[in-house]
């Protein structure tokens, strides 16, 4: 096995809109984690808008790597090696982090980790928990995919299998085009989360998704439209009245990083500048509530299918929806009813983070993975 000259490894993250570093020693040991959102500057748009992304990263870089270096007490001569984002995710953000992790690697001699952004999100539940029964039945949930893992078996909790994906749109993107519609602002995952708590869960009834091939894959884009199908036979009106636009318009799909990449006017899709306020009219409660009670019923339903059809020991929860309060409610209430423990990262290593990134890298290094400098950017880059 490859020694590394320290356990220390620098992990950096830039595949959508969060510039991201942080160091850990080994896999588990978080000694700083620094995020620098870029959410205040894509608000407005009511979404990721890719070039101002890239420029952001630019400008937040290397304050970002020197902070996390800064706070864990430790110079870049001192690290074991550095760990990087590759894909999947927006090409010129991507490839921000890349270019300064490449040049750190080569100038300070340090070996390089490419990660793939959806492994890093894997092994953020690895990083605090002491025991982990395995195998795992991983719901990974971001702004980007939905999909279920089986990790670990045999023991090995650095294998992971692939067993459904999307095949539509994400969670998250459902999360944030329901919001978009609603003139409730972005990201609309944690906004519904918080006014969802106001409605009634059974006041809209939702159809569940079924895949007729028999597969465990998940389809969210019939419920965003059954939220389209209520507003308009509801007349329902944007809360805010910044919405600018037709309902379809503000529910198109996007590319996996929930991007806008065509309506970028600032009065445009959705949301407005500042979240909205605390209280809206019953019926949009009502029909956030039922949303989310929907969505979450179905996501925890086919992990609990999954996981029962792979004896999985344990349920894991990963990626910016893990974030949503009543998915994790209803999942450990889910696994408390199988008999099986359910993980799920606490929030600043769920969203978008440099120290998933790192704990991925570390396990690349110490296995004798590693990156040269061709290592090139993968926006579309799968596990
Ligand atoms: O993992 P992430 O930070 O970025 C990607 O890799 O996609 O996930 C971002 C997504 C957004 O769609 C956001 O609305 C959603 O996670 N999200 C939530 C919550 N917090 C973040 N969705 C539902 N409830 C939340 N509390």
């Amino acid at each position: 096995m490859p020694q590394l000259k320290s356990e220390l490894i620098l992990g950096i993250e830039t595949s959508c809109d969060e510039t991201a570093a942080a160091v850990l020693r080994g896999p588990r040991q978080v000694l700083s984690n620094v995020i620098a959102s870029q959410v205040p500057v894509h608000r407005r748009y009511g979404g990721v808008v890719p070039e101002l992304a890239s420029r952001q990263h630019i400008l937040a870089i290397d304050s970002v790597v020197k902070e996390a270096l800064d706070n864990a007490g430790v110079r870049l001569s001192d690290l074991g090696g550095i760990a990087v984002t590759y894909g999947p995710g927006l090409v010129g953000s991507l490839l921000v982090g890349l270019s300064v992790a490449k040049s750190l690697s080569m100038v300070h001699e340090l070996p390089l980790a490419a990660v793939n952004h959806h492994e890093g999100h894997i092994r953020s539940v690895f990083i605090e928990p002491d025991d982990v029964p395995l195998p795992m039945m991983m719901l990974m949930v971001s702004g980007g995919d939905t999909s279920l893992y089986l990790i670990g078996e045999g023991g090995d909790d650095g294998r992971f299998r692939s067993l459904a994906h999307t095949r539509d749109d994400a969670a998250g993107e459902a999360f944030d085009k329901v919001a978009k519609l609603l003139g409730l602002g972005y990201p609309g995952g944690p906004i519904i989360d918080r006014l969802a708590k106001q409605g009634d869960p059974a006041a809209v009834p939702f159809s569940r998704p079924r895949m007729t091939d028999g597969t465990l894959d998940f389809s969210f884009s019939g419920m965003k439209t059954a939220v389209l199908r209520h507003v308009q036979a509801h007349g329902i009106r944007p809360v805010n009245g910044t919405v600018v636009g037709d309902h379809a318009a503000a529910l198109k799909p996007r590319d996996p990083c929930g991007t806008v990449t065509t309506d970028t006017s600032p009065t445009g899709g959705g949301g407005g500048a500042e979240p909205p306020a605390a209280d809206i009219p019953s019926n949009v409660a009502d029909l956030l509530a039922s949303f989310q009670e929907a969505l979450v019923g179905y996501l925890v339903d086919q992990t609990v299918k999954a996981a029962r059809m792979h004896n999985a020991r344990s349920i894991g929860l990963s990626g910016g929806v893990a974030c949503n309060s009543r998915l994790r409610a209803a999942m450990t209430e889910a696994g408390s009813r199988l008999g099986i423990p359910v993980f799920y990262p606490r929030p600043i290593l769920t969203t978008d983070n440099g120290a998933m990134i790192a704990s991925a890298g570390y396990r690349h290094l110490i296995l004798g993975r590693r990156a040269d400098l061709t290592q090139n950017a993968d926006p579309a880059a799968r596990l």
